[in-house]
């Protein structure tokens, strides 16, 4: 699947399912990302390997056909990503529900935000799981506090069903 649009600020954007070439570009996304959630919860700190270990995952989601990574890029450059997994509710099959969709990443390059590309990312990822059967798409643990991405997810029409609970123990992380 190949879809173009051009973003709001007159850029033409490609969103496709990812190849393993698009592994590093998405890696750095990754990173970007890590440091950015930080602000809100501080169990995202980075390890020195961590992005090296993050690309053989997307390299996996690529491969697997229970899984599907796809990218939005412009001039050659990985701008946004987004990780999807199908599975079943709960993990194992003793209820009768369908399939159950999850995304687990979804990024888009600081510079490139509020134009467009994550709606379209979304949408590509929608239509993947629609068409393999899904009945809900999940995404999970969005910081108290993340006013914009909960604004994002919103307005592509989630609502919450929900509601995690978490108490810190013992040390934080320290960052590297
Ligand atoms: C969340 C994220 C992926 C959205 O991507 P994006 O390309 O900026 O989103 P879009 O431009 O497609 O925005 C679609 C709609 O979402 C809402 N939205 C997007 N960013 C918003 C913000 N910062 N504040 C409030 N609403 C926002 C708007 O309603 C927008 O519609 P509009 O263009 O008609 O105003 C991007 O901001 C991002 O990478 N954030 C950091 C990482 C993150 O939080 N990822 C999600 C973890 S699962």
């Amino acid at each position: 699947m190949t879809d173009r649009f051009q973003a709001k600020d007159g850029r033409e954007i490609v969103i496709r399912e990812a190849c393993p070439g698009d592994v590093p570009g998405i890696a750095e996304l990754w990173k970007q990302l890590m440091d950015w959630l930080r602000q809100y919860d501080s169990r995202y700190g980075r390890t020195p390997d961590g992005h090296k270990i993050f690309a053989a995952i997307i390299a996996d989601c690529i491969e697997k056909e229970n899984s599907a990574v796809f990218v939005a890029e412009t001039d050659e450059r990985i701008v946004g990503y987004c990780i999807c997994h199908l599975g079943s509710f709960p993990p194992w099959t003793v209820l009768a529900g369908k399939k159950n969709g999850s995304i687990s990443d979804m990024a888009v390059a600081k510079d490139c935000r509020q134009k467009g590309i994550g709606h379209n990312l979304f949408r590509a990822a929608k239509e993947w799981f629609t068409a393999r059967g899904a009945c809900r798409i999940d995404v999970d643990g969005i910081s108290t506090g993340n006013s914009a991405t909960a604004s994002f997810w919103r307005k592509m029409g989630l609502r919450q069903v929900s509601e995690g609970l978490a108490i810190e123990v013992g040390d934080l992380p320290s960052e590297h």
